[in-house]
């Protein structure tokens, strides 16, 4: 059975009997003229189908009594004159097949076949405000059942949330996803190496940005999981920087975040470098103190271990770091407990140590227990796969050392929690200061 079949057996085995999912793909989406973003399927439709192409439904019916579970495909049809102009389509017969579905139709027959799956069914699963087009629908189907109700046929009495269900899922990373996911940060970290091995003082963000892609492509990957950020000097302080239009210069740190997306699944990684291949004192200081704070937070995924435990640990490493370096009045806060209850620590490392990392870069999956008093954070468990990636941004204040202004530091790597600990998915890029001169080096 694929993992896609699995995975829609689970789901049906947690549904009431005799009721109905339902889930669609996303939508293509115009960019300019007559021409579209590159298409890219719903994540959760990707999960329990492996399917990519648009007009894409599929209805899944759980096993009750008298009746065997169903999973049902709607897409498009053949269509010889299409295929010629965009190319190849399954088709549902074909689609099938390929993809292991009991049944399959062509997405124009969906009204006809909902309104008789949903007839009598007790219980509907739906992605609630999830497709604005499928909630409308939803409406017409469910109207023409309760059309029929003199004739004794009822409409499903419950909704869920299939999100809900499917974010729980999609959390616990199965071996197949494992492995494209170790495909994904593999790529992705020889990627950042390539971009520290081909810079120089003078490259524009740009000549950095297309060393990244040119790895991806070349690679296998579809995509950039999400557009790169490549800042030079300052930039690198701006959060969400992603104009990459700046030319570097000579003493400037690049802070590149990119990850490649492979066979759908994300990676997210950012390494800092000097573009000159020597970190400056004031540079190696603050890096060092980002790389303790990883290590700490890195320490704290085990399973069974609350998620905060990686932030909190990473916080107290740099909050205690920004007295010791200056950047925090050890007069003013005495202690990193202190700074960090006043939230000092903030001005300069104002975001979370990570998210859960799969098919989206920010993932589905509950950060807390939702069923618990007071919902704590969640333990961590094996198959979990998270980003760790704290940080350093120092913009120019009064009473921060000048040594330190504009340096921006951030460094991310991707993890899967087994069952002894972690295991690094983005390990082949350079992430110590020896490592990265040492590479840099090699040019
Ligand atoms: N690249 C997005 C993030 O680091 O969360
Ligand atoms: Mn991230
Ligand atoms: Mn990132």
């Amino acid at each position: 059975m694929s993992p896609f079949a699995a995975r829609r057996a689970r789901l049906q085995e947690r549904m009431l009997p005799g009721a109905v999912a339902i889930l669609a793909t996303a939508p293509e989406a115009p960019r300019n003229g007559d021409s579209d973003y590159p298409y890219r399927h719903d994540s959760y439709f990707y999960y329990l189908t492996g399917f990519t192409e648009p007009d894409s439904v599929v209805v899944l019916v759980a096993a009750s009594v008298d009746k065997p579970a169903q999973a049902i495909l709607f897409c498009r049809q053949k269509n010889v004159e299409r295929e010629i102009w965009d190319g190849f389509r399954h088709g549902p017969d074909g689609a099938r097949a390929a993809f292991g579905f009991d049944a399959a139709f062509p997405i124009e027959d969906l009204d006809g076949e909902m309104t008789r799956l949903l007839a009598n069914a007790p219980a509907a699963y739906y992605a609630l405000g999830h497709s604005a087009a499928l909630d409308l629908q939803m409406k017409t189907w469910l109207q023409n059942v309760r059309r029929q109700a003199r004739t004794g046929v009822t409409a499903p009495a419950v909704a869920h949330d299939l999100l809900a269900m499917l974010d729980e899922m999609r959390l616990f990373k199965d071996a197949s996803e494992q492995a494209v996911m170790r495909r994904a940060g593999e790529i992705s970290a020889r990627a950042h190496l390539r971009a520290m091995r081909a810079s120089r003082p003078g490259m524009f963000e740009y000549e950095i940005e297309a060393e990244l892609l040119h790895e991806f492509r070349r690679s296998g990957a579809q995509y950039p999981a999400y557009t790169p950020i490549v800042a030079a000097g300052a930039n690198a302080c701006v959060l969400h920087y992603n104009a990459n239009n700046a030319q570097s210069r000579d003493g400037d740190l690049i802070l590149i975040d990119a990850g490649c997306e492979f066979d759908s699944y994300a990676a997210d990684i950012t390494r800092t470098y000097p573009v000159n291949g020597r970190f400056s004192a004031p540079q190696k200081l603050l890096y060092e103190l980002v790389l303790a704070a990883q290590s700490a937070a890195l320490a704290a995924v085990v399973p069974g271990r609350p998620y905060s435990d990686i932030h909190d640990s990473a916080t107290r490493v740099l909050a205690q770091g920004m007295l010791d370096t200056g950047l925090l009045d050890k007069a003013v806060y005495g202690t990193a407990e202190n700074a960090i209850a006043e939230r000092a620590h903030q001005q300069f490392y104002m975001h979370g140590t990570g998210h859960w990392l799969g098919l989206d870069v920010h993932d589905a999956g509950a950060y807390r227990d939702v069923h618990a008093e007071g919902k704590p954070s969640r333990a961590l468990q094996p198959g979990m796969v998270l980003t760790v990636e704290p940080g350093i941004y120092v913009r120019p204040a009064a009473g921060v050392p000048e040594q330190f202004w504009h340096i921006g530091i951030r460094i991310e790597d991707d993890v899967l929690v087994t069952p002894g600990g972690y295991e690094i998915l983005s390990e082949g890029a350079p992430r110590t200061v020896a490592d990265i001169e040492e590479a840099m080096r090699q040019r």
